[in-house]
């Protein structure tokens, strides 16, 4: 497995003085310095400890990892909550619902219903607890345009719900570029806490990336920009217990993209996050296939649930 890589030049605290240095000491894996303490970093370098211990932090904090005692991880598991996606099907195949502190993955064709099962999850995060919500905002990143207000309405209606508190608390951002999209995530923070964000939409996650990096040759820049944009969401949604829901466009033409074109773009599973990957598929009418893959503790098997007026709902063979 390929660990994300960063250039040491972006982290913070060092500058072109500690650069060289690290350079004539040829240390220019980040790891080397996340894995020291700041002592010894502080006595190689010739700086401070104090500066050395915010470098260790940066470059820890940029590699997406932080070291934790059992205890806090426990601690942290146990605030875990779900996300209802309103199919009891498609919950049971998540092993609940949407998962806080995770980021989970809707891939498949055009039409195969990733968008609608955003929209029923921007509604289903305002619900009370015990109807299977977390009573908190929805931030919804629109990278295709597609987001809906009028959906949202007539699924909230439809459901019962109050159409104009629902919609109030969807905070809408359309990303124009792959770096707009970026941004838009480092930014997110204050807005999450801020507005109660419980739960972060990013439809698509890699539209952008696939137009604003075409070549062959930008695939490797392509990749690690979109594992650092991913180990981004994973940050946020570990610091803050939400969910993250993002979701990923296959392809039915082969030979216009990479690799298998069955697989998501996103490609291999990354290193220190957690990632539920749905496949969705067409089946006769208005009923969907999905498919849990890659799930280290849940069993892989296939659910079938619809779209219909009242957004995802299980499907009753009559
Ligand atoms: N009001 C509705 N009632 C019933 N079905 C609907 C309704 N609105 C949308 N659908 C269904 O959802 C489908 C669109 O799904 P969706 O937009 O989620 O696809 P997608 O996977 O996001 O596709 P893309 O990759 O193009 O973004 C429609 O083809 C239709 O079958
Ligand atoms: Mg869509």
């Amino acid at each position: 497995m390929e660990e994300e890589r960063i250039s040491l030049k972006d982290i913070k605290g060092i500058g072109p003085k500690i650069l060289k240095r690290l350079e004539e000491l040829k240390i220019n894996d980040p790891m080397i310095i996340a894995m020291s303490n700041p002592k010894e970093l502080s006595a190689i370098l010739d700086i401070g400890e104090e500066k050395a211990k915010e470098i260790i932090e940066s470059v820890r904090e940029a590699l997406g990892f932080k070291l934790e005692t059992a205890d806090k991880v426990l601690e942290r598991r146990m605030k875990m909550r779900k996300i209802t996606t309103s199919s009891k099907a498609l919950d049971e195949l998540l092993g609940g619902g949407i998962p806080t502190q995770a980021i989970t993955e809707a891939f498949g064709m055009f039409g195969s219903g990733k968008t609608q099962l955003a929209f029923q999850l921007a509604i289903n995060v305002q619900l009370p607890e015990e109807q299977g919500g977390l009573e908190r905002a929805c931030l919804f990143i629109d990278s295709e345009g597609t987001f809906s207000p009028e959906r949202i309405v007539e699924i909230a209606k439809n459901r019962g719900l109050d159409a104009d508190k629902i919609l109030k608390n969807i905070y809408v951002a359309r990303a124009y570029s792959s770096e707009h999209q970026i941004l838009l995530v480092e930014r997110a923070a204050e807005i999450i806490k801020e507005k109660n964000i419980g739960l972060i939409i990013v439809d698509s996650i890699t539209s952008h990336f696939r137009v604003d990096y075409t070549g062959r040759g930008e695939l490797a820049e392509r990749q690690q920009k979109l594992n650092k944009h991913l180990h981004q969401l994973q940050r946020l949604a570990d610091a803050f217990n939400l969910a993250v829901y993002i979701t990923n466009q296959v392809m039915a033409r082969p030979d216009i993209i990479f690799g298998d074109p069955t697989q998501p773009v996103g490609g291999h599973v990354l290193a220190h996050i957690s990632f539920y990957r749905i496949y969705l598929r067409k089946s006769k009418q208005n009923l969907r296939i999905a498919r849990l893959v890659d799930a280290p503790n849940l069993p892989e098997r296939e659910v079938v649930f619809q779209i219909t007026e009242k957004g995802i709902e299980d499907y009753e063979e009559k």
